[in-house]
């Protein structure tokens, strides 16, 4: 983003944001929230009043990054503070619903911690750690440091959030759920994001509104269990008999497809217990629904699917995918694997590598399992050494990436619409998104940014294709 600070006039904020998609939605939301405290956005921290770490939880490695991050933006504070100014640091994100007394504790250069559910606080909170800042500075003794919100709010942060104000290159994320009650074993997220909650449809479908007309001509729906979403209906809407007064997904997908300009939609990410027959139907039936599904399996044991308390098993899997295939035969499937799970055996992993050979899938995203605090995984015996986690991962991140060579060559000589969104690695290139979610680069300039075009795509590499653009009219365009 522009810099749009003379100086003297804006602070500005750095926001280093960890993980998942989520964490991106709600790093754009903290950047709205701030603005109208007068906070610009800085891409560097040297540059910021204020820096913001939005925080992952999922894995160790994930979470440790922060601490050694926060040690590194300690000497910046001291720097700072040497030359008589000052910076705010915040821990946003997962890590800081988790550990926020421990963040506080191991780095006193926190000034504030906030979690996934309270950010649309961080005016307040910002005011109570200036209070505290400048009680420090009158001379008092350390009044404790840092200012903490870890709270479930009984509101819900969507209530309190400003409209979204800008849209990257054609494309946005929209935030419709948030939470789980599914409990993997493996899983700390039922416990940093909360309950399973879905936002009110109205809700969602202004900030859809909000956002296509800022620009954004695809949309992709957020949740962490995205397919589990039953919000509230809009009051005006005509549900249906026995339909309640909630929206599916479906219900959903089904309006937001109606926004004029809106060409693309996509949801992510889904669990196999709540891919319903209306959701399948739908693959078939929405033009604007992305011919691609992330829907994550983890394992293709019973065995150890069980133990993960999956709730279903590998023909569950198996079935799913016939159906969703048998209606949309151009299905480009993705999944997450955890392979190392405690207990699991050599025919345990043999039956993952058996699915995923059945199976075939476009992408996919592989972990060693990380032995979470807190979660149930983290008790049992038997976890595996890393050698053999390693050595798992390895022979399935093999079979994957053959998998996805082969599906990428399978789009050569086709022509497709690519949605542009940014410069590629080489000067000249511009890199965008095929329906079926593959990076696609062809040579062109910055202002094909944020278009559909068509384009013919010539070769297929490991996780990318090359492509020739067909023609100059794009099949849509962005009002400049
Ligand atoms: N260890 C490894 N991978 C994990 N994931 C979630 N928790 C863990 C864990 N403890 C993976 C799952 C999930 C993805 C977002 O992260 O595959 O689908
Ligand atoms: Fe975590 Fe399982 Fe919930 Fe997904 S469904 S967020 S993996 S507990």
């Amino acid at each position: 983003m522009k810099d749009v600070r003379t100086a003297g006039q804006r602070k500005r904020v750095f926001i280093r944001t960890y993980g998942c998609q989520m964490n991106v939605y709600d790093s754009d939301r903290m950047a709205d929230v701030l603005r109208p405290l007068g906070y610009a956005l800085s891409d560097s921290p040297e540059q910021a009043d204020l820096i913001v770490l939005n925080t992952c939880h999922i894995r160790e490695r994930a979470s440790e990054k922060v601490y050694s991050e926060l040690g590194r933006l300690r000497d910046l504070k001291d720097e700072r503070r040497r030359d008589g100014a000052d910076l705010t640091i915040a821990v946003a994100g997962c890590v800081a619903q988790a550990e926020g007394e421990e963040i506080v504790r191991r780095q006193p250069a926190v000034d504030i911690v906030v979690g996934p559910q309270a950010y649309h606080r961080l005016p307040e909170l910002l005011a109570r750690a200036a209070r505290k800042s400048a009680e420090r500075h009158a001379g008092g003794r350390q009044p404790g440091a840092g200012v903490l919100d870890t709270e479930f709010p009984a509101e819900s942060k969507f209530d309190h959030l400003p409209a979204p104000s800008e849209v990257r290159a054609g494309s946005a994320f929209l935030s419709i759920q948030e939470g789980c009650d599914k409990f993997c074993t493996f899983c700390v997220v039922p416990y940093t994001r909360g309950a399973e909650y879905s936002r009110p449809a109205e809700s969602i479908l202004r900030e859809a509104r909000t956002l296509v007309a800022a620009g954004a001509i695809e949309l992709t729906l957020l949740g962490q269990n995205v397919n589990a979403y039953h919000g509230e209906a809009p009051d005006s809407s005509n549900v249906g008999p026995g339909a309640g007064s909630t929206w599916s997904l479906v219900g959903l997908i089904s309006a937001l497809a109606g926004i004029d300009g809106l060409v693309r939609i996509r949801y992510t990410t889904s669990h196999p217990r709540d891919m319903d027959d209306d959701l399948i139907a739908a693959h078939g039936e929405v033009p604007l629904l992305m011919p691609y599904l992330h829907l994550p399996v983890q394992s293709g044991s019973d065995r150890i699917l069980e133990a993960m308390n999956r709730g279903h098993d590998r023909d569950h899997y198996r079935r799913l995918v016939d159906r969703l295939r048998g209606i949309q035969p151009d299905l480009a499937l993705s999944s997450d694997f955890i392979v190392g799970f405690p207990g699991e055996s050599d025919a345990d992993f043999d039956d993952t590598m058996k699915l995923v050979g059945e199976i075939g899938f476009a992408s996919a995203y592989t972990f060693k399992y990380s032995r979470r605090p807190g979660t149930p995984g983290a008790a049992l015996g038997d976890q595996l050494a890393e050698n053999i986690k390693t050595a798992r991962l390895a022979a399935l991140q093999s079979l994957l990436g053959k998998q996805q060579r082969d599906f990428n060559a399978s789009k050569v000589g086709a022509i497709v619409p690519v949605l542009f969104a940014e410069a590629g690695r080489k000067p000249g290139q511009v890199l965008g998104k095929s329906p079926w979610l593959q990076s696609v680069y062809v040579e062109g300039g910055a202002e094909m940014v944020g278009n559909l075009v068509n384009v013919r795509l010539l070769a297929a590499y490991a996780l990318s294709l090359a492509g020739e653009i067909v023609t100059n009219e794009p099949p849509f365009e962005v009002a400049a």
